[in-house]
């Protein structure tokens, strides 16, 4: 089923718009969840090779963040002060509805030559919900919902005269003006690993996005969720969380990992894995984000260590092409310091991981040959 493709994998990182960085963690961290600090990252990040960036939608954290600024203002930001980088903003179906979505969405498009992106995130975190006033629908309805979010999106934002009757969202004759920059429309990405993300991502999403996992685990939703895609005629690409560590040596990598589990706030990373439970874990079929993390997975909240990029760069590199070889489009991928770990990986992995693709691509042509 996996297919060996020959684009080059794409990489993003996660916007650290929240404060206490990826980990949950008392390491000392140089990243800075001030905007200063993320206008710095994202120059930096465009100048070393990411193509996208990913910022979080928290109106309070399960795991003791105790600042989070709001994602699509701080996108918006993002984008200003940067070329060529596309900024994926979180919205979370619930508190937005789609009409305002749709029409902010088109605007900052506009304000930034079709850069803006957007991950619609279903909700893991009743406490949030309940703490803002807003119903908790259950595991399966909350997909339900994000998949009409989607559905009426790509309606206002391709159709004139969009009319659309669903269970949460109805729309009669609206048409928006002007639409986005972007065709068909805004990038639509979608985060989750349970069934029910699954099978919304075969139908709607443009990407899917999944936690940190092993190749061999990956493999598996991969070709569930193209084997489905490809029945509902629709095509959908694949990015998977990864902690990057990369240093010279593999013992500083393993190091540095080591330092992040033993200084876990374990009380925090405790409370996070409880409300967890909401999720994934809580589904039916016992699938999910988070359905099978241990406590040293939950240090790092979408299971980043799994995915197992740590070492040296040449180890780092190797493991992403065995990624894309299992099928995966994108790496999201975080860092401990983030600016001068961006910069690094940029100048020691980046060019790796090209010379890699380069050789399986001549290897390919050579087979076909
Ligand atoms: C890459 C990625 C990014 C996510 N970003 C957010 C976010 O910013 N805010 C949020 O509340 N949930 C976020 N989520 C959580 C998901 O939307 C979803 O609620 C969670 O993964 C549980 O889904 P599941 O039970 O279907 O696996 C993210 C998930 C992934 C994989």
């Amino acid at each position: 089923m996996t297919q060996l493709k020959n684009e080059a994998i794409k990489f993003a990182y996660w916007v650290p718009n929240v404060s206490g960085g990826l980990v949950v963690s008392n390491i000392k961290q140089r990243t800075d969840w001030s905007y200063d600090y993320n206008v710095k990252l994202a120059q930096t990040a465009e100048k070393s090779g990411f193509e996208y960036a990913l910022t979080q939608i928290r109106f309070t954290a399960g795991y003791n963040a105790e600042h989070q600024h709001e994602s699509v203002s701080f996108s918006h930001g993002i984008l200003a002060k940067t070329e060529k980088l596309k900024v994926i903003a979180a919205i979370l179906p619930g508190p937005w509805k789609p009409a305002l979505a749709a029409k902010q969405l088109a605007t900052i498009d506009h304000l930034t030559n079709g850069r803006i992106a957007i991950n619609v995130v279903s909700g893991w975190f009743r406490g949030e919900f309940d703490a803002i006033g807003e119903e908790w629908p259950e595991h399966d309805q909350r997909y339900a919902r994000s998949e009409e979010f989607i559905r009426a999106l790509k309606g206002v934002w391709t159709q004139n005269n969009f009319s659309f009757d669903g269970k949460f969202y109805q729309f009669k004759d609206y048409t928006l003006s002007p639409k986005p920059v972007q065709k068909p429309h805004i990038e639509i990405f979608q985060g989750g690993s349970s069934r029910a993300a699954r099978d919304m991502a075969s139908r709607v999403s443009d990407w899917y996005f999944t936690n940190g996992n092993t190749p061999e685990e990956l493999k598996k939703q991969i070709d569930d969720i193209r084997e489905k895609a490809k029945a509902n005629n629709h095509e959908v690409k694949v990015g998977v969380n990864a902690f990057i560590i990369a240093r010279d040596t593999e013992e500083e990598a393993k190091a540095v990992l080591q330092e992040i589990i033993d200084g876990a706030n374990v009380e925090a990373v405790k409370a996070f894995g409880d409300a967890t439970k909401e999720a994934g874990a809580a589904t039916t079929e016992g699938e999910g984000n988070w359905a099978k993390s241990t406590f040293e997975d939950l240090v790092q909240y979408n299971d980043g260590f799994r995915t197992n990029l740590i070492g040296t760069p040449q180890q780092i590199a190797e493991r992403i092409v065995e990624l894309k070889s299992v099928g995966v489009d994108l790496v999201l991928s975080g860092f401990l310091h983030f600016i001068e770990e961006v910069e690094y990986f940029g100048e020691k992995v980046l060019p790796l991981v090209r010379e890699l693709e380069e050789a399986q691509k001549n290897q390919i042509t050579a087979k076909s040959a």
